[in-house]
């Protein structure tokens, strides 16, 4: 859904709706400073908005399309994502900026397309009377890190290019041609206009789906963490919900997010970044150790062959071709348009989409010995919400019990729950709820099979959301999953009858209570001594570690 909307007033909008101290407009070229006071919660003030802990800010230049569109024809949307595979024949509808892993703009779910046609619609006689939706942010500039991907080519260039270095013999002809003038301009981590309009946008879509649901008796609390994109994600989702008057009509509770290690000073726990609590999460990366690269010393010698030929002065690498592919989907975003979309085959954009699976899936899902682990946090809130049934301190993975031992933070009996987060978080999450159907793919780093349903792309683009309906039919209750709007067929992995699009809430909770938990093996798998407590050499094959 493309929406009509001028930019910059949404962006006005926003500034004067909301009164947060913190720093959250876009900033030209420079790195945000914040010198605000820090709030903590209090009775006097519940819901501070400037708590701090945003993370990294960089703001990049601002875009100028009218000028630097070089492409003929009219453009509809915000950004140019009208380029194709370069051996794309006239009739070719393959789309790149829906192969692009986490890295695609928003788009709705392909899959189970067939069962869509006839589960979308619910059966006579039946309503939704609660929804639970995790919600990841928009479109946002790349990690600040240069070791990888499409920083780490500008870095590349800025020591070789002549526009830095006259005396360089660097030169590049062809289709790399523009490389001789151009330079990386990206900013670090904050939401991209593009990704504002994403989730104003979902913050419609979603009125529209669940307006009902909204009782302004009973303000609900939204959750986000303190990052700034998510912050930020979860303010434009709700002014396209409620309106300009948004930050009146509920409660915006910030989960502080931050630090590294469980116990080390500004680590928080936080279930919408339990990575940060979970310390194996770092260190035992099976996609990154083990997966990726078996896969890119596949994928990417043929295009780094390819593009050699148009470059003297540099050596081309896999990594470098790697970073150029991720920066047709980070340019587009920041600047509306990237050449670095032109210079792949659809089997090369295939190939970029498919590192992104094995990184997902190894690090975060069924492959990883601390997937389940990274998503049960928020599985645990989840059955409680689902059963109006307040915190269990006994099963405490990266809940922060301060807050969910507090009903003004941790409140049940809403029709409504809304949480902003990550990409690996929501690939977590159906991990630790056994959603086998979905992320259950023990996925081949020699061979791209393209059969698999574990396509990154369909799970968390950029703006994706996982939502769960409580569905009320004739006294009845069930649980609905859709993700990114598709419906999703349960397949008895989770304990609900195969095949079917309502599972029955007993059902549900009941096979969750028993098994969730216990097979994160949290404690095991987020603290344990690899060679001592377990041995990982590659993927693993349930999510965990026994
Ligand atoms: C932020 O501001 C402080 C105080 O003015 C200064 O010492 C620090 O270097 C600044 N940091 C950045 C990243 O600009
Ligand atoms: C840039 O050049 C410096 C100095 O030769 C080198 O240490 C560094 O690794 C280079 N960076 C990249 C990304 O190539
Ligand atoms: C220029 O290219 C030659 C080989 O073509 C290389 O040996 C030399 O190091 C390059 N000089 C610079 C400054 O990069
Ligand atoms: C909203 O909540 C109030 C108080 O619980 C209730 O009386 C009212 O019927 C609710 N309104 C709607 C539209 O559900
Ligand atoms: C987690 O990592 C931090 C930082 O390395 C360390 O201080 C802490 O003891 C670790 N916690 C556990 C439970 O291993
Ligand atoms: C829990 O949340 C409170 C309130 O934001 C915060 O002060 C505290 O540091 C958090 N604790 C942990 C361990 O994250
Ligand atoms: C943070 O989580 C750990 C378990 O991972 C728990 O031991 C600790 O009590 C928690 N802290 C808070 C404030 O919830
Ligand atoms: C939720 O509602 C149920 C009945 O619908 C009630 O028994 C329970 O006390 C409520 N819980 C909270 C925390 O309001
Ligand atoms: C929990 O609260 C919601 C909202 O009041 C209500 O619709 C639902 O029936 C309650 N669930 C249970 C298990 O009590
Ligand atoms: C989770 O799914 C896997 C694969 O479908 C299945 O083998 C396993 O039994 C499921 N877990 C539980 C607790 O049922
Ligand atoms: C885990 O330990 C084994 C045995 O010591 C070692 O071979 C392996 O590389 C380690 N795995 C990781 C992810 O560090
Ligand atoms: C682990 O996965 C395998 C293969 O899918 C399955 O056969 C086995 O039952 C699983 N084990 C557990 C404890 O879920």
């Amino acid at each position: 859904m493309q929406l009509a909307l001028n930019f910059l007033a949404l962006q006005a909008l926003v500034a004067s709706a909301v009164s947060a101290a913190s720093l959250h407009t876009r900033q030209t070229n420079r790195v945000a400073n914040d010198t605000t006071p820090v709030a903590s919660i209090s009775p006097s003030d519940p819901f501070p908005t400037n708590v701090g802990y945003p993370g990294t800010r960089k703001y990049g230049p601002p875009p100028f399309l009218a000028v630097t569109d070089r492409k003929e024809g009219q453009l509809s949307t915000s950004i140019d994502t009208r380029w194709t595979p370069i051996d794309a024949e006239p009739s070719c509808d393959f789309n790149i900026f829906e192969h692009l892993g986490n890295e695609s703009p928003y788009f709705s779910s392909p899959i189970f397309s067939s069962f869509q046609q006839s589960h979308s619609v619910l059966p006579e006689g039946c309503t939704v009377e609660q929804v639970h939706i995790l919600h990841r942010h928009g479109s946002r500039y790349p990690t600040s890190s240069t070791t990888e991907g499409a920083p780490y080519f500008g870095a590349v260039i800025a020591n070789v290019s002549r526009l830095t270095n006259p005396s360089s013999n660097f030169s590049a002809s062809g289709p790399l041609s523009f490389l001789n003038s151009w330079k990386y301009e990206l900013g670090a981590e904050v939401l991209n206009a593009v990704g504002a309009q994403q989730l104003f946008d979902s913050g419609v879509h979603h009125y529209y789906q669940y307006g009902k649901l909204y009782n302004e008796t009973h303000k609900p609390v939204i959750r986000t963490t303190s990052q700034q994109r998510i912050l930020d994600s979860a303010r434009y989702w709700t002014l396209g919900f409620f309106g300009w008057d948004a930050p009146s009509k509920y409660n915006l509770e910030i989960i502080l997010e931050g630090g590294d290690g469980l116990g080390t000073a500004g680590a928080f726990n936080n279930t919408l970044a339990s990575y940060d609590t979970c310390n194996n999460s770092d260190t035992i990366t099976v996609g990154d150790t083990y997966l990726r690269p078996t896969w890119d010393a596949i994928y990417l010698p043929k295009p780094r062959d390819r593009l050699q030929q148009y470059v003297s002065g540099l050596e081309l690498t896999n990594e470098m071709v790697y970073g150029m592919q991720s920066l047709c989907a980070y340019e587009t975003v920041a600047l509306g348009y990237s050449n670095f979309c032109g210079l792949f085959t659809k089997d090369e954009w295939e190939g970029f989409e498919y590192d992104l699976d094995l990184q997902f899936n190894g690090d975060y899902g069924i492959m990883s010995p601390n997937g389940k682990a990274q998503g049960i946090g928020w599985v645990n809130e989840f059955l409680d919400r689902l059963e109006n049934a307040t915190w269990n301190a006994a099963t405490i993975t990266t809940e922060n019990s301060t807050l969910d031992s507090n009903p003004t933070y941790f409140p049940l009996n809403q029709s409504m729950y809304v949480d902003f987060t990550h990409d690996d978080i929501i690939v977590s999450v159906l991990t630790a709820l056994n959603y086998t159907q979905v992320v259950g793919d023990f996925l081949d780093p020699t061979y791209a099979d393209p059969s698999r349903t574990f396509v990154l792309s369909h799970i968390t683009p950029f703006a994706a959301r996982l939502v769960f309906e409580v569905v009320s039919c004739k006294g009845k209750r069930y649980v609905r999953t859709k993700l990114n709007e598709a419906v999703i067929p349960y397949s008895g992995a989770e304990g609900c009858p195969a095949g079917k699009a309502l599972c029955p809430i007993e059902s549900f909770v009941g096979f969750q209570k028993e098994n969730a938990y216990k097979d994160a093996n949290f404690n095991k798998a987020c603290f344990g001594v690899n060679g001592t407590d377990f041995t990982v050499t590659g993927p693993v094959r349930n999510g965990t570690v026994y």
